[in-house]
C-alpha cells in the first residue's frame, strides 16, 4: 500500500457502522451514546465538525472526529483498523483535519491522548509525539451524572 491508495473524504452516515466496527476492534468502543451510530450521524450534521474516513479500495480503514469551537480545535476520536496501522492512515487523517481546522480559522489543535493509564488498552501518545504533538500539564475531567450536575446546589 502507498499514500496514493488512501482516499481521505469527510465522513457520511452510511460509514458510521464500519467507523463502529473499527473502534470495536481497538477496544475504544465505550459507551453507544456518544460512540454509536446515532451519534456519529448527529456529529456529522453539525458544520462545525469534522469527520473523515480513510478508505483504500473502497472500504472505510480509518476515521478521525474533530471540532472547531470558533477559538480552539479539538480531536476526539481517532481510529485506524489494526491489520492496517503503521502505514500512514493516520497521520494522513490527522493532517488533513489540521489542514480543514486551519481553513476555518484554529490556530492550534488539541487532543485527549489515550496512554494506557487509565487502564485503556491504547497507548498512542507516540504517534502524536511524532506529529508534534506536545503533552500539557492538563488532566481530562468528567461528570457521568447530568441530572445531578443540573441540579446541584452551592
Ligand atoms: C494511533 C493510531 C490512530 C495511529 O494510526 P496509524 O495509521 O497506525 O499511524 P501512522 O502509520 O500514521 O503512524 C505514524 C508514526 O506514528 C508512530 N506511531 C503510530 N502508532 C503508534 C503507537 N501506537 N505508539 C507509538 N507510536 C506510534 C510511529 O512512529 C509511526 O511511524 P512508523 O510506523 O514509521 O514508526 C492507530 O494506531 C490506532 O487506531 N490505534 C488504536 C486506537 C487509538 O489509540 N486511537 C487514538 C486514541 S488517542
Amino acid at each position: 500500500m502507498t499514500p496514493s491508495d488512501i482516499r481521505i473524504r469527510r465522513a457520511a452516515p452510511v460509514d458510521a457502522p464500519r467507523m463502529v466496527e473499527i473502534m470495536e476492534s481497538n477496544h475504544h468502543f465505550y459507551h453507544p451514546v456518544v460512540d454509536g451510530c446515532e451519534s456519529l450521524a448527529r456529529q456529522m450534521s453539525m458544520p462545525h465538525n469534522v469527520l473523515l474516513v480513510a478508505e483504500i479500495d473502497g472500504k472505510v480503514q480509518g476515521f478521525v472526529t474533530g471540532t472547531w469551537d470558533g477559538a480552539r480545535a479539538f480531536l476526539f476520536k481517532m481510529s485506524v483498523d489494526p491489520t492496517l496501522q503503521r502505514q500512514g492512515i493516520g497521520t494522513m487523517l490527522v493532517k488533513e483535519s489540521a489542514r480543514i481546522f486551519k481553513g476555518m480559522g484554529a490556530v492550534t489543535v488539541g487532543l485527549s491522548a489515550a496512554d494506557g493509564t487509565g487502564g485503556e488498552q491504547n497507548n498512542a501518545v507516540g504517534f502524536w509525539a511524532k506529529l508534534g504533538f506536545e503533552l500539557i500539564p492538563a488532566r481530562l475531567m468528567i461528570h457521568f451524572d447530568m441530572d445531578e450536575l443540573t441540579e446541584a446546589k452551592k
